[in-house]
């Protein structure tokens, strides 16, 4: 089971009625984190990395620690490079054994984002089974490079959503509905339920082509989720939480520890705070013990 297609567990997850958790991280500490929460969960997951903390790392540290935790696993896993507007780049981590790259082209013209998102599709298709997540219109907020101000933001256009999978042959489709990357500026921010709806119906009406992906999943209230969810989104992206998680712990476990040099004393502080917030997301989005069909081989 283990490491599996983004795909198949995501068309899993539409069918089965549940979601799956993608949790941005930025060190071993926090794929451990996300990753024992999963299994014992028995929740099918995806860790992802953005550019910086990719390049930070390196794409190939990242890549052995993720083979080391989910290869012997009894949960499904992916490893997603999230938000690259380098080709090559994500490219060049598809082939170091990424199973899942969003080329952004959201802020290239509509031709422009179908051509470099196709070019990205069809090299990582013939790296192996690596699948694309592509995306249409803009989603505000500030995640790793990708800066948007929320009155450049531009949602998902319904009518020229099939068209851009089509062409593009993204295996992951995330259009930007209203969510945000960061903290949520206002207590309600507005979602675009409808919109949503009419691109899931386009997009994957009668047979799911490309699992809907929803961004900015911190600080959404869990009705909102849950509707989601019931819409057909399929990977909730969370990032920012997990980073508030791991700061706001390590700071305090300092603040209360101050004469103590012992690291690993502050590790395992942070670790459970991230633990807990996957706990949170795991349980919101219905994928606990979902282990077994979650796109294992055969499922
Ligand atoms: P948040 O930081 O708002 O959770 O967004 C994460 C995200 O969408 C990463 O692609």
């Amino acid at each position: 089971m283990s490491v599996v297609s983004a795909k198949r567990m995501l068309v899993e997850a539409v069918t089965g009625g549940y979601a799956v958790g993608a949790f941005n991280v930025t060190n071993v500490l926090q794929m451990q984190a996300v990753m024992e929460t999963a299994i014992a969960r028995q929740a099918p997951v995806i860790i992802q990395t953005s550019v910086s903390p990719t390049k930070f790392l390196t794409p190939e540290v990242i890549v052995a620690v993720f083979r080391a935790l989910a290869e012997p696993a009894p949960v499904p896993a992916c490893l997603h490079l999230d938000h690259c507007t380098d080709a090559a780049f994500a490219k060049r981590c598809a082939e170091l054994g990424y199973t899942n790259v969003m080329f952004d082209g959201s802020q290239l013209g509509f031709e422009e984002n179908v051509r470099a998102t196709r070019d990205v599709v069809e090299h990582c298709h013939r790296v192996g089974d690596v699948t694309v997540e592509g995306e249409l219109g803009t989603v505000s907020g500030v995640e790793d490079q990708v800066r948007v101000a929320e009155s450049a933001a531009e949602l998902c256009d319904p009518e020229r959503s099939r068209e851009f999978v089509e062409r593009s042959g993204v295996d992951l489709f995330a259009p930007a509905i209203g969510t945000a990357h960061g903290v949520y500026l206002t207590e309600n921010p507005k979602i675009d339920f409808d919109r949503f709806a009419q691109i899931q119906q386009k997009v994957n009406g009668r047979v799911v082509v490309a699992p809907l992906i929803v961004h900015g999943g911190t600080g959404l209230k869990p009705d909102v989720v849950r509707r989601l969810v019931a819409l057909g989104g399929a990977k909730f992206n969370v990032s920012t939480d997990l980073k508030h998680a791991l700061i706001d712990a390590t700071y305090d476990y300092i603040a209360t520890h101050r004469t103590e040099y012992n690291p690993g004393k502050i590790d395992t502080a942070a670790k459970a705070a991230v633990a807990q917030r996957v706990n949170y997301w795991i349980d919101l989005l219905g994928c606990a013990g979902q282990a077994q069909r979650g796109g294992a081989d055969g499922a």
